[in-house]
């Protein structure tokens, strides 16, 4: 059996959308704008044998909250052409980047008052209405060569959106990208790597980029699973050092995307290191400092403190060894979060284990994106379950006083939650705290809203459907 497709992960199969939704509790009023949340959804039957929850077909599920009500909920397949064509539509057109065909499925981020739904890899961004029809393939208005990412993170003080991006396609480089305010690339550096990792996200400090060059790495046989021998042993030997031409990658490509399986994996001869990149360097500056073995997905949030950076990091003690399914932490260990501090004088890395709970998802205050900052917050995961994957708490870490406290969800099950400040220049603790939280009893979820200071429900939307489980979600405020 498959678990990414049991439960809350099985794909919901129709498309809706609903109005007069319930409330309990009290929405504030001043909340304007769209929760919206991506994750897989196969639009049709995939071979249980091989399907990673990582590439299943991205769904949006989104509210529109304003005026204290939820004015509607609606969830649609991101149309890329593979999903179109499966749905009996036209194709919606844009610029493909890539010879990659996937529906990107992992996060959804506002930029100049577009919507665009991202996914990593090489795989194409899309672009979706304010109410979540798709429009087309994004290439953010011809200015992005190749692959983006999943993780942007946003300059607080500039708008602008930075990112590192990995494609296996352009060989051992990763590209740091900066897009600007009216959602176009304005700079791009390449950065060489050891081969061709996965490279999930990064961390964006006031004056640094800090990219991670970890252990799972391509994998050929899962790429090209029907390639014959010769062919994989080819590939393996050019893949990660050498750049190769689209139209052998889209051959390459193919297996592992219509079989949805997963092309990278635990490389235990790779080494695990992170590179500091000055905001304002070239590829010459990025100075790498070694870590343990790990993988990191995301990073919390990241800061200078002298000539010190300090990354706090979700770090799990190895990922994707064996299982080809999605994260098992019985096989990989539990995740944990660390502050990591990258001493540029020492030339190492210090790691201290923060907070021990198993958790991902970490969010923070984002106006705070590359400042001294106090409160993340993460999804936290059963310890005394057999299944790995129950998110059974919201767990609120005080990083200044070093403690933690934590909203057990009793039997129901979260999904990432967001931070939202309750104004502008509210403190950094005043705000709320959304995420779909999922009922197995009544097989239905909901959109619950909770106080950031004292993780208590303020409003619970409730929805006559189910919600699987997903990857990332924002609140994307108003803007006109
Ligand atoms: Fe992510």
């Amino acid at each position: 059996m498959n678990k990414y497709l049991s439960g809350n992960f099985a794909p919901v199969r129709e498309e809706v959308t609903l109005t007069d939704l319930k409330v309990t509790g009290s929405i504030p009023k001043h909340l304007d704008g769209r929760y919206v949340r991506i994750g897989p959804n196969p639009v049709d039957d995939v071979d249980p044998m091989h399907y990673h929850w990582f590439i299943g077909d991205g769904m949006v599920h989104g509210i529109r909250i304003r005026d204290g009500k939820a004015e509607w909920y609606r969830n649609r397949w991101v149309r890329s052409d593979d999903v179109a064509d499966s749905l009996g539509e036209a194709r919606r057109g844009g610029r493909k980047i890539s010879a990659l065909d996937a529906s990107a499925n992992t996060n959804i981020v506002e930029v100049n008052g577009r919507t665009f739904a991202l996914v990593e890899a090489g795989a194409p961004q899309f672009e979706l209405s304010d109410e979540l029809e798709s429009i087309g393939y994004c290439d953010f208005d011809g200015t992005l060569d190749g692959a983006y990412t999943a993780h942007p993170h946003r300059d607080a003080a500039t708008g602008e959106m930075h990112a590192v991006s990995y494609y296996f396609g352009w060989g051992n480089k990763v590209r740091y990208t900066v897009l600007d305010k009216d959602a176009h690339i304005s700079k791009f550096v390449d950065v060489p790597v050891t081969g061709a990792p996965m490279v999930h996200d990064f961390a964006l400090t006031k004056d640094y980029v800090v990219m991670y060059d970890l252990p799972v790495t391509l994998d050929v046989g899962q790429l090209a699973p029907t390639a014959p021998k010769l062919v994989q042993s080819l590939l393996g030997r050019i893949l990660g050092k050498y750049a190769i031409p689209e139209p052998i990658l889209a051959r390459a490509a193919r297996g592992a995307a219509s079989s949805k399986a997963m092309p990278y994996s635990w490389d235990s001869d790779y080494p695990a290191r992170v590179g500091v990149l000055p905001r304002t360097g070239t590829a010459k500056d990025v100075r790498w400092f070694d870590v343990d073995p790990c993988y990191v997905f995301h990073t919390m949030n990241a800061f200078q403190q002298g000539d010190d950076i300090v990354l706090d990091v979700v770090r799990h003690p190895s990922m994707f060894t064996s299982d080809r399914t999605g994260p098992n932490s019985n096989r990989d260990g539990e995740s944990a979060l660390y502050r990591w501090t990258v001493d540029s004088e020492a030339g190492k890395v210090r790691e201290e284990l923060v907070d021990g709970q198993a958790q991902e998802f970490p969010r923070f205050d984002e106006r705070l994106q590359g400042d001294q900052y106090r409160f993340g917050y993460s999804v936290g995961f059963s310890s005394d379950s057999d299944d790995s994957l129950s998110t059974t708490s919201i767990i609120r870490n005080d990083l200044k006083e070093r403690r933690s406290e934590t909203r057990s969800l009793g039997a129901r099950n979260a999904s990432e939650f967001v931070f939202v400040p309750d104004s502008d220049d509210a403190p950094e603790e005043r705000g709320v705290l959304m995420g779909y939280i999922y009922d197995p009893d009544r097989n239905l979820s909901d959109l619950e809203i909770l106080d950031a200071q004292t993780l208590e429900t303020v409003a619970t939307i409730h929805l006559p459907v189910r919600v699987p489980y997903g990857f990332h979600g924002n609140w994307l405020p108003t803007t006109a």
